[in-house]
């Protein structure tokens, strides 16, 4: 008898050819008149939702909004959730990587758990993002009281 781990590969039970499909088409709704790179993105919400994004610029070049933070805005606006696995594509519709920024975006909306398809196949985002900053940090410290008093 096989001693093999037949525990499926959570990561081999995503679609996740349907995260493409999508992160392609919200690509090609993209407003970037000043990069000229479009970005799409389709994340798989805990319940089976589909959610999706597109990169949108702004004249104040500062202010441009990354396709994730429209991913992570739909994601609530649809009844919220938690997001399982997220695919982002630039205009060749390869798999490219969240800028820092929206990896904690990420990170707020779906932990460490959550499946990213990258450039060197499916990551968790506890490797994508390592020693990430979250929200049990500001639980810790919250009850600590006062911060010591600075050194003069
Ligand atoms: N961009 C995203 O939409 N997501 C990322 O994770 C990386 C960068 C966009 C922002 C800007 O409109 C363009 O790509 C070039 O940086």
């Amino acid at each position: 008898m096989g001693t093999e781990d037949l525990t499926p590969d959570p990561g081999d039970l995503i679609d996740w050819e349907a995260l493409h499909t999508a992160a392609v088409a919200a690509m090609h709704s993209a407003y970037c008149p000043y990069s000229g790179f479009p970005v799409g993105v389709a994340g798989l919400v805990d319940d089976g939702r589909l959610v999706a994004g597109c990169n949108v610029e702004n004249a104040a070049y500062g202010v441009a909004l990354c396709a994730e933070c429209g991913m992570v805005s739909q994601l609530h606006l649809t009844g919220g959730g938690r997001l399982v696995a997220v695919y982002c594509v630039g205009r060749d519709g390869q798999s490219l990587m969240p800028c820092g920024r929206c990896r904690q975006l990420l990170w707020e909306n779906g932990g460490p758990t959550c499946l990213l398809m990258t450039p060197e196949g499916i990551l968790p985002m506890s490797l994508v993002l390592p020693q990430a900053f979250g929200r049990e940090d500001l639980d810790r410290l919250a009850d600590a009281g006062p911060a010591e008093e600075e050194p003069s």
